[in-house]
């Protein structure tokens, strides 16, 4: 079922395109250019006051991307690991959304805090790619992301499709929440319909091949990111880290300085994901491990002032700041890819993972 790759993890990344025309299908109308999402009634969920996103992962990883744009949308929200969350949930009461972000509807941590979430009387909602999973079944509502089975270990097209259903869901929430749909929404949509024609060239012409045969050997692999570069970062390095056997780590670009810079060595590539917010200060955090001598990939659209400082680029088309991240880690997932292969590493079944983690 592998079909022309090698790996499953190959096959999943290129399905990319297919997942999110199929995740968006039907849930923005094409007359108004509006969200449509009638998976939930009108009004479901106008008098929720704040959210939390509850993950493990890299479904953690994108629900910090959905929560980021929530607040962005101007409706208070947290992203919470769902294995902390029965010692740090924030108050939660019948205003409160607890939103389940999980690709297999059955991780034990998730249904956990999910189940932790109903019992204070929040509402809840799952984000999910199986349907009649166990969180689907149990969350008060359902939104299904359709990637189609996935089944590398390593979590790559349900990301994707993950995070954009999550910035679909947030303007929904938004608008039932303020009785207006939010404004920057005409600008978004026209870029969140060409992203599986963005990701095709990505696939095209990417050179994620020639970067991880460049930087093999290396010591570590550290990534970067500012605001929706963050959790990019964080879920690059939880990708290398996971097929490669690796050392990885993803920081906030500007944490370099607070501590990780004395690991820093012509001996770590540094990933810096650049996607339209604050990219001047991403730029002088790269240029700071760069001085001591760390080669300094930046992942951004040619053009970009980072391409001139960097040893090293990964293009991404043009987009708009809020999918950008989504881009980018299309190459980063790419480049893990191919460090592993080099690597002769089991891909799709890395040691000691389980694609669905059933226990606490
Ligand atoms: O099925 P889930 O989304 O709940 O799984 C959560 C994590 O176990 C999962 O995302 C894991 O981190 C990935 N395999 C990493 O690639």
């Amino acid at each position: 079922a592998k079909g022309e790759y090698d790996h499953f993890m190959m096959k999943e990344i290129n399905e990319q395109p297919t997942a999110l025309a199929q995740a968006l299908e039907g849930r923005i109308d094409p007359d108004s250019g509006r969200i449509a999402l009638s998976d939930f009634e009108p009004g479901t969920f106008e008098d929720v006051e704040s959210v939390q996103f509850v993950a493990c992962g890299t479904s953690y990883h994108a629900a910090l991307y959905g929560s980021l744009t929530l607040k962005q949308a101007g409706v208070q929200s947290a992203a919470l690991l769902a294995n902390e969350y029965s010692v740090s949930a924030p108050p939660i009461d019948e205003n409160t959304l607890v939103i389940a972000v999980t690709q297999s509807g059955e991780t034990a941590d998730t249904l956990n805090a999910l189940r932790h979430a109903a019992d204070q009387g929040a509402m809840t909602v799952t984000v999910t790619n199986v349907v009649g999973s166990t969180a689907a079944r149990e969350a008060d509502e359902a939104l299904f992301i359709r990637a189609g089975p996935e089944i590398g270990v390593a979590a790559t097209k349900t990301f994707s499709s993950q995070a954009v259903m999550l910035s679909l869901l947030g303007q929904r929430i938004a608008a039932d929440q303020f009785g207006e749909v939010p404004s920057d929404l005409d600008s978004l949509l026209p870029d969140l319909e060409s992203m599986p024609e963005s990701i095709e060239s990505i696939l095209e012409t990417t050179s994620a091949r020639s970067i991880a045969e460049r930087y093999e050997g290396s010591q570590s692999y550290f990534f970067i990111g500012r605001g929706l570069g963050f959790p990019v970062a964080l879920e690059g390095a939880l990708k290398f880290k996971e097929i490669t056997y690796e050392h990885a780590e993803g920081f906030a670009s500007g944490e370099l300085k607070h501590g990780p810079l004395a690991l820093v060595t012509p001996d770590t590539p540094v990933f810096a994901v650049f996607t339209g917010e604050e990219d001047e200060k991403t730029l002088k955090n790269a240029e700071e491990a760069q001085t001591r001598g760390a080669p300094v990939v930046a992942i951004c659209p040619d053009g970009h002032r980072a391409v001139d400082v960097a040893d090293a680029h990964l293009e991404i088309p043009e987009t708009d700041a809020d999918l950008a991240g989504l881009l980018a880690n299309v190459q980063l997932q790419l480049v893990s890819y191919y460090a592993a292969d080099l690597l002769d590493r089991p891909i799709d079944k890395p040691r000691n993972l389980a694609k669905s983690v059933t226990v606490e």
